[in-house]
Protein backbone atom coordinates (compact mmCIF):
# COMPACT_ATOMS: atom_id res chain seq x y z
CA UNK A 1 0.00 0.00 0.00
CA UNK A 2 0.82 3.37 -0.83
CA UNK A 3 -0.42 5.80 1.40
CA UNK A 4 -0.59 9.90 0.67
CA UNK A 5 -1.02 11.86 2.97
CA UNK A 6 -2.57 15.81 1.72
CA UNK A 7 -3.26 18.67 3.70
CA UNK A 8 -6.52 19.21 3.20
CA UNK A 9 -9.62 17.28 1.52
CA UNK A 10 -9.77 19.12 -1.78
CA UNK A 11 -5.68 18.46 -2.18
CA UNK A 12 -6.52 14.42 -1.57
CA UNK A 13 -9.17 15.00 -4.30
CA UNK A 14 -7.38 16.97 -7.08
CA UNK A 15 -4.18 14.04 -6.26
CA UNK A 16 -6.63 11.37 -6.63
CA UNK A 17 -8.47 13.57 -9.55
CA UNK A 18 -4.64 13.33 -11.26
CA UNK A 19 -4.24 9.45 -10.30
CA UNK A 20 -7.49 8.65 -12.54
CA UNK A 21 -6.35 10.74 -15.48
CA UNK A 22 -3.47 9.54 -16.10
CA UNK A 23 -4.48 6.11 -15.96
CA UNK A 24 -7.12 6.98 -18.58
CA UNK A 25 -5.03 9.03 -20.63
CA UNK A 26 -2.52 6.04 -20.65
CA UNK A 27 -6.45 3.60 -21.74
CA UNK A 28 -8.99 5.69 -22.97
CA UNK A 29 -11.25 2.26 -22.56
CA UNK A 30 -10.32 1.71 -19.29
CA UNK A 31 -13.09 0.09 -16.89
CA UNK A 32 -13.65 2.00 -13.61
CA UNK A 33 -14.51 1.08 -10.51
CA UNK A 34 -16.91 3.57 -9.13
CA UNK A 35 -17.74 4.10 -5.13
CA UNK A 36 -20.65 6.20 -3.66
CA UNK A 37 -20.30 7.90 -0.52
CA UNK A 38 -19.45 11.86 0.82
CA UNK A 39 -15.65 10.91 0.49
CA UNK A 40 -15.23 10.60 -3.32
CA UNK A 41 -17.56 14.06 -4.45
CA UNK A 42 -14.70 15.98 -4.72
CA UNK A 43 -13.05 13.56 -6.93
CA UNK A 44 -16.11 13.17 -9.06
CA UNK A 45 -16.13 17.45 -8.96
CA UNK A 46 -12.47 17.21 -9.79
CA UNK A 47 -12.74 15.06 -12.96
CA UNK A 48 -15.83 16.39 -14.29
CA UNK A 49 -13.77 19.76 -13.88
CA UNK A 50 -10.81 18.17 -16.09
CA UNK A 51 -13.57 16.73 -18.50
CA UNK A 52 -15.15 19.75 -19.31
CA UNK A 53 -11.80 21.06 -19.92
CA UNK A 54 -10.71 18.39 -21.87
CA UNK A 55 -8.22 16.84 -19.66
CA UNK A 56 -9.60 13.81 -19.58
CA UNK A 57 -12.42 11.95 -22.24
CA UNK A 58 -14.54 8.98 -20.57
CA UNK A 59 -16.51 8.64 -23.92
CA UNK A 60 -14.76 5.11 -24.15
CA UNK A 61 -14.69 4.01 -20.56
CA UNK A 62 -16.36 1.70 -18.90
CA UNK A 63 -17.45 1.56 -15.45
CA UNK A 64 -19.35 -1.03 -12.64
CA UNK A 65 -20.11 0.49 -9.57
CA UNK A 66 -19.66 -1.54 -5.83
CA UNK A 67 -22.75 -1.48 -4.20
CA UNK A 68 -26.59 -0.39 -4.15
CA UNK A 69 -29.37 -0.83 -1.22
CA UNK A 70 -31.96 -3.40 -1.66
CA UNK A 71 -35.10 -2.55 -2.29
CA UNK A 72 -34.62 1.32 -3.79
CA UNK A 73 -35.77 2.26 -7.12
CA UNK A 74 -32.96 3.68 -9.41
CA UNK A 75 -35.19 6.86 -8.71
CA UNK A 76 -34.71 6.84 -5.01
CA UNK A 77 -32.94 10.02 -3.78
CA UNK A 78 -30.90 7.38 -1.70
CA UNK A 79 -29.90 5.13 -4.56
CA UNK A 80 -27.01 4.88 -5.26
CA UNK A 81 -28.06 5.07 -9.46
CA UNK A 82 -29.07 8.27 -8.34
CA UNK A 83 -26.15 9.41 -6.54
CA UNK A 84 -24.43 8.51 -9.24
CA UNK A 85 -26.20 10.29 -12.23
CA UNK A 86 -26.76 13.71 -10.21
CA UNK A 87 -22.91 13.58 -8.87
CA UNK A 88 -21.21 12.01 -11.84
CA UNK A 89 -22.40 10.24 -14.79
CA UNK A 90 -24.50 13.42 -15.83
CA UNK A 91 -21.09 15.70 -15.95
CA UNK A 92 -19.08 13.70 -17.86
CA UNK A 93 -18.81 11.96 -21.72
CA UNK A 94 -19.39 8.59 -20.57
CA UNK A 95 -21.84 6.87 -22.57
CA UNK A 96 -25.00 5.53 -20.49
CA UNK A 97 -24.57 1.92 -22.12
CA UNK A 98 -21.37 2.41 -20.20
CA UNK A 99 -22.09 2.46 -16.84
CA UNK A 100 -23.31 -1.01 -14.41
CA UNK A 101 -25.11 -0.35 -11.17
CA UNK A 102 -25.75 -3.62 -9.19
CA UNK A 103 -29.57 -3.46 -9.39
CA UNK A 104 -31.50 -2.42 -6.18
CA UNK A 105 -34.55 -4.13 -7.28
CA UNK A 106 -34.03 -7.59 -9.09
CA UNK A 107 -36.27 -10.48 -8.86
CA UNK A 108 -33.26 -12.95 -8.97
CA UNK A 109 -30.52 -11.48 -6.77
CA UNK A 110 -28.32 -14.44 -7.32
CA UNK A 111 -28.69 -14.54 -11.09
CA UNK A 112 -28.26 -10.90 -11.13
CA UNK A 113 -24.81 -11.11 -8.95
CA UNK A 114 -23.93 -13.86 -11.40
CA UNK A 115 -24.22 -11.80 -14.36
CA UNK A 116 -22.42 -8.61 -12.91
CA UNK A 117 -19.72 -10.57 -11.98
CA UNK A 118 -19.62 -12.11 -15.32
CA UNK A 119 -19.85 -8.79 -17.31
CA UNK A 120 -16.63 -7.39 -15.24
CA UNK A 121 -15.05 -10.42 -16.64
CA UNK A 122 -16.49 -9.68 -19.99
CA UNK A 123 -15.32 -5.76 -20.49
CA UNK A 124 -12.05 -7.45 -19.17
CA UNK A 125 -11.53 -6.37 -15.84
CA UNK A 126 -11.79 -3.48 -13.51
CA UNK A 127 -8.65 -1.10 -14.05
CA UNK A 128 -8.94 0.78 -11.71
CA UNK A 129 -11.34 0.26 -8.26
CA UNK A 130 -11.84 3.67 -6.60
CA UNK A 131 -12.63 2.68 -3.00
CA UNK A 132 -14.06 4.81 0.48
CA UNK A 133 -13.74 3.04 3.94
CA UNK A 134 -16.37 2.58 6.20
CA UNK A 135 -16.10 3.67 9.65
CA UNK A 136 -16.28 -0.05 10.66
CA UNK A 137 -13.48 -0.44 7.98
CA UNK A 138 -15.77 -1.94 5.37
CA UNK A 139 -15.17 -1.44 1.55
CA UNK A 140 -18.30 -1.44 -0.67
CA UNK A 141 -20.97 -2.98 2.09
CA UNK A 142 -18.38 -5.71 2.75
CA UNK A 143 -19.02 -5.64 6.85
CA UNK A 144 -17.40 -7.00 9.28
CA UNK A 145 -16.92 -10.96 9.21
CA UNK A 146 -17.22 -10.68 5.06
CA UNK A 147 -14.86 -13.49 3.33
CA UNK A 148 -11.67 -11.81 2.20
CA UNK A 149 -12.41 -14.06 -0.79
CA UNK A 150 -16.47 -13.27 -1.27
CA UNK A 151 -17.53 -12.14 -4.65
CA UNK A 152 -20.76 -10.10 -5.21
CA UNK A 153 -23.79 -11.31 -3.38
CA UNK A 154 -26.37 -9.84 -1.46
CA UNK A 155 -25.16 -8.80 1.78
CA UNK A 156 -26.84 -7.80 5.68
CA UNK A 157 -25.85 -3.99 6.51
CA UNK A 158 -24.25 -3.76 10.05
CA UNK A 159 -25.56 -1.45 12.73
CA UNK A 160 -22.89 1.36 12.56
CA UNK A 161 -23.73 1.02 8.97
CA UNK A 162 -27.04 1.82 8.96
CA UNK A 163 -26.77 4.69 11.69
CA UNK A 164 -23.77 6.12 9.49
CA UNK A 165 -25.96 6.45 6.85
CA UNK A 166 -29.60 7.06 8.67
CA UNK A 167 -28.10 10.82 8.12
CA UNK A 168 -29.10 10.35 4.47
CA UNK A 169 -32.56 8.91 5.42
CA UNK A 170 -35.40 10.71 7.15
CA UNK A 171 -34.82 8.02 9.98
CA UNK A 172 -33.42 5.27 10.79
CA UNK A 173 -36.31 3.10 9.86
CA UNK A 174 -35.78 4.15 6.36
CA UNK A 175 -32.24 2.52 5.85
CA UNK A 176 -32.13 -0.29 3.78
CA UNK A 177 -31.00 -3.68 5.70
CA UNK A 178 -29.80 -5.27 2.40
CA UNK A 179 -27.36 -4.19 0.30
CA UNK A 180 -25.96 -5.95 -3.19
CA UNK A 181 -22.51 -4.88 -3.20
CA UNK A 182 -19.36 -6.75 -5.40
CA UNK A 183 -16.96 -8.77 -2.92
CA UNK A 184 -13.70 -8.48 -0.80
CA UNK A 185 -12.20 -10.92 -3.44
CA UNK A 186 -13.60 -9.25 -6.53
CA UNK A 187 -12.62 -6.05 -5.89
CA UNK A 188 -8.74 -7.39 -4.85
CA UNK A 189 -8.87 -8.72 -8.67
CA UNK A 190 -9.11 -5.05 -9.91
CA UNK A 191 -5.42 -4.11 -11.35
CA UNK A 192 -4.83 -1.19 -9.30
CA UNK A 193 -7.01 0.36 -6.17
CA UNK A 194 -7.42 4.10 -5.07
CA UNK A 195 -8.69 4.45 -1.48
CA UNK A 196 -9.67 7.51 0.01
CA UNK A 197 -10.44 8.58 3.68
CA UNK A 198 -10.82 12.03 5.23
CA UNK A 199 -11.97 13.36 8.20
CA UNK A 200 -11.27 11.92 12.07
CA UNK A 201 -13.82 10.15 12.03
CA UNK A 202 -12.20 7.46 9.81
CA UNK A 203 -8.60 7.67 11.46
CA UNK A 204 -9.31 3.85 13.37
CA UNK A 205 -10.68 2.53 10.44
CA UNK A 206 -7.49 4.24 8.46
CA UNK A 207 -4.92 2.77 11.03
CA UNK A 208 -6.58 -0.24 11.09
CA UNK A 209 -6.74 -0.35 7.76
CA UNK A 210 -3.21 0.12 6.48
CA UNK A 211 -1.19 -1.13 9.77
CA UNK A 212 -3.31 -3.42 11.51
CA UNK A 213 -3.54 -7.39 10.99
CA UNK A 214 -5.12 -8.63 7.59
CA UNK A 215 -8.66 -9.71 9.21
CA UNK A 216 -12.15 -9.84 7.77
CA UNK A 217 -13.01 -7.75 11.05
CA UNK A 218 -11.98 -4.60 8.94
CA UNK A 219 -12.36 -5.80 5.25
CA UNK A 220 -9.96 -2.99 3.86
CA UNK A 221 -7.38 -4.48 5.56
CA UNK A 222 -7.25 -7.50 2.55
CA UNK A 223 -6.10 -4.52 0.44
CA UNK A 224 -2.48 -4.59 1.96
CA UNK A 225 -2.86 -8.36 -0.10
CA UNK A 226 -3.07 -6.31 -2.88
CA UNK A 227 0.07 -5.30 -5.23
CA UNK A 228 -0.93 -2.06 -6.42
CA UNK A 229 -3.13 -0.05 -4.05
CA UNK A 230 -2.89 3.80 -3.46
CA UNK A 231 -4.43 5.50 -0.40
CA UNK A 232 -5.14 8.93 -0.49
CA UNK A 233 -5.80 10.81 2.71
CA UNK A 234 -6.08 13.94 4.65
CA UNK A 235 -4.73 15.07 8.04
CA UNK A 236 -7.02 14.21 9.95
CA UNK A 237 -7.77 10.48 8.55
CA UNK A 238 -4.01 9.87 9.24
CA UNK A 239 -4.45 10.97 12.40
CA UNK A 240 -3.68 7.61 13.89
CA UNK A 241 -0.96 6.08 11.57
CA UNK A 242 2.46 5.13 13.17
CA UNK A 243 4.58 5.18 10.39
CA UNK A 244 3.03 8.61 9.19
CA UNK A 245 6.06 10.67 9.03
CA UNK A 246 7.57 7.52 6.99
CA UNK A 247 4.53 7.68 4.51
CA UNK A 248 5.56 11.50 4.01
CA UNK A 249 9.52 10.54 3.53
CA UNK A 250 8.46 8.00 1.00
CA UNK A 251 6.42 10.33 -0.86
CA UNK A 252 9.20 13.24 -0.76
CA UNK A 253 12.06 11.01 -2.00
CA UNK A 254 10.27 9.88 -5.18
CA UNK A 255 11.93 11.11 -8.29
CA UNK A 256 10.56 14.91 -8.83
CA UNK A 257 8.60 15.05 -5.87
CA UNK A 258 7.64 18.37 -4.48
CA UNK A 259 8.52 19.17 -0.95
CA UNK A 260 5.70 18.15 1.50
C1 LIG B 1 -21.08 3.20 2.32
C2 LIG B 1 -20.58 2.71 0.97
C3 LIG B 1 -19.06 2.66 0.93
C4 LIG B 1 -18.48 3.98 1.42
C5 LIG B 1 -18.93 4.22 2.85
C6 LIG B 1 -18.37 5.49 3.44
O1 LIG B 1 -21.08 2.20 3.27
N1 LIG B 1 -21.10 1.43 0.66
O2 LIG B 1 -18.64 2.38 -0.39
O3 LIG B 1 -17.08 3.92 1.36
O4 LIG B 1 -20.36 4.30 2.84
O5 LIG B 1 -19.12 6.59 3.04
P1 LIG B 1 -18.70 8.09 3.25
O6 LIG B 1 -17.71 8.40 2.18
O7 LIG B 1 -19.97 8.88 3.09
O8 LIG B 1 -18.11 8.19 4.60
Amino acid sequence: MEVIVEQTVEAMSRAAALEVAEILNAKPNAVLGMATGTTPLGLYKELAQMCRRGEVDFSHVTTFNLDEYVGLPVTHPQSFHYFMHENFFKHVNIPLENIHIPSGTASNYRAFCDWYENRIKECGGIDLQILGIGSDGHIAFNEPGSSLSSRTRLKTLAKPTIDDNSRFFNNRDEVPIYAITMGVGTILEARKCLLLANGKNKADAVSAMVEGPVTSMITASALQLHEDTKVFLDESAAGKLKMRDYYTWIQNKKPGAPQR
